[in-house]
């Protein structure tokens, strides 16, 4: 049975490949092509993939959030088998969190910036679950997008400290054709929303290119993309920053290699997330 519903047979099967390397790909299902390309690097990588499906609700601030995130577990799985994982791990929450549950893990203070600072405690809830699967699954590697870009920098924290034998891999975001980055949450988009978030792909491409121009001034690089965005007043701007790629710091110069623009709006209610290294 390539479908494991509970930790105590997740033990048993990994207690029988300890012979083999496993690559370890963990998602909250609703999988679209972006989770897939990360099984598909993780084949490259490993003898053996597994994936995991759990919507985590530490993760969520808020009740409705959760229970309205979209649950495929069906879909999930064929997809995950047909791109090729040996197992698909899709626990209940009991059996991750019991009741006694005490392991709750705090994030570096990377975690309180950006999408922690809209979303209060949201990383603490993902490394929790995060250190918990890698505790379970034992993996040699586990591969993230760098789509949640403030996410792998802060799971790569907390694995380097707790997991320090996993190496972590960064797979690169996958994009809709007009360059939109896949997200489940594009699908609660209005069609005229869907429109109108093209700007965004679009006003960080721009950055990219006046960059790549030789100016290396943030101030100036950032007022290039606001003035793409002045045309959509709809999407509200939450953040959009040029940081350090790794301390996440401002910078007010950018460095080739060393810098990443950071995105967050809103539309129609739907908050997402983009970002473009440099
Ligand atoms: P989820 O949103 O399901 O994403 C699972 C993985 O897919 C993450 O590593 C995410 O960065 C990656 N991903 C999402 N969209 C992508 C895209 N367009 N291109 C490439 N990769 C993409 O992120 C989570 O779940 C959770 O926080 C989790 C890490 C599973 C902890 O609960």
């Amino acid at each position: 049975m390539t479908l494991i519903r509970s930790t105590e047979d997740l033990g048993h099967w990994r207690s029988n490949v300890l012979d083999q390397t496993v690559a370890f790909v963990p998602t909250m299902g609703a999988l679209h092509r972006g989770h897939l390309q990360l099984i598909h690097v993780a084949r490259q990588q490993c003898d053996l993939v597994i994936v995991s499906v759990f919507v985590n609700a530490l993760q969520f601030g808020d009740e409705e959030d959760f229970n309205k995130y979209p649950r495929s577990l069906n879909t999930d799985y064929e997809a995950c088998i047909a791109e090729g994982a040996t197992i698909v791990f899709a626990p209940t929450a009991n059996d991750i969190f019991p009741t006694n549950f005490d392991r709750h893990i705090e994030p570096s203070s990377i975690a309180n910036l950006f999408e922690g600072a809209s979303r209060a405690g949201h990383f603490a809830g993902v490394v929790t679950v995060v250190n918990r699967l890698f505790e379970l699954v034992k993996p040699h590697v586990a591969i993230f997008g760098v789509k949640d870009y403030q996410q792998v920098v802060v799971i790569s924290e907390m694995s380097r400290k707790l997991h320090p034998t996993v190496e972590i891999l960064r797979v690169d975001t996958v994009r809709d054709i007009d360059g939109l980055a896949l997200s489940s949450r594009n699908a609660r988009l209005s069609h005229s929303a869907r429109e109108k978030v093209r700007v965004i792909p679009d006003a960080l491409s721009h950055i990219a290119e006046v960059f790549q121009g030789g100016q290396f001034d943030c101030a100036i690089l950032k007022q290039s993309a606001f003035e793409m965005f002045g045309t959509e007043p709809d999407l509200e701007i939450d953040y959009l920053e040029i940081v350090d790629r790794e301390t996440l710091e401002r910078q007010a110069i950018a460095r080739p290699g060393k810098s990443v623009v950071l995105f967050a709006g809103i539309i129609d209610g739907v908050r997402l997330i983009d970002n473009i290294e440099l």
